[in-house]
């Protein structure tokens, strides 16, 4: 069985993240979810958060979500995983993920990362400028999933 993770910090999920996580779905057997629980970044969202909002959506029947806090190929092999997907926006996004691919394959070196282009309409999008969005209550069509416009809404009025 072909089982692959997704990870990041879905700080919050938006439709590029969920664009990938349906696209990739289509190519493995299970598809995992990871998100990060603590990571360098301040995230927003609690991790617990993090996890519901992408467990609302409307998600393939083979994908997982799940949080984790460790080194992303101890997770992966807790899981059973030996491949890792990426989003990948500009080429901005190729250096820094190439490194991090290289990394990972160092410290397990059955691990691979598989880079899916980011459809055209997302490649602007990321979880900060969704939040900068949000913070001023503007408007979140077309870059977060719609069941979760109020609860970020909510979330940002504290
Ligand atoms: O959405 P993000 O914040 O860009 O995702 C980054 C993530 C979670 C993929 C990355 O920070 C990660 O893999 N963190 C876990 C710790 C780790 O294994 N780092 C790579 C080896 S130094």
């Amino acid at each position: 069985m072909k089982v692959a993770v997704y990870p990041g910090s879905f700080d919050p999920v938006t439709c590029g993240h969920l664009d990938v996580i349906k696209r990739a779905s289509k190519v493995f057997d299970k598809l995992i979810v990871g998100v990060l629980k603590n990571s360098d970044k301040e995230c927003f969202f609690s991790p617990g958060m993090r996890v519901d909002m992408i467990n609302m959506l409307d998600l393939p029947n083979n994908v997982e979500v799940i949080a984790f806090d460790r080194l992303l190929v101890d997770f992966m092999k807790d899981n059973g995983a030996e491949i890792l997907v990426k989003g990948l926006r500009a080429v901005s996004d190729y250096e820094y993920e190439c490194q991090m691919a290289w990394i990972n394959k160092k410290l397990m070196a059955e691990c691979d990362t598989f880079f899916v282009p980011t459809s055209e309409e997302y490649a602007y999008l990321s979880s900060s400028i969704v939040k900068e969005i949000a913070r001023y209550n503007g408007n979140l069509n077309g870059l977060v999933p719609e069941e979760l416009h109020e609860i970020i809404k909510t979330k940002m009025e504290g």
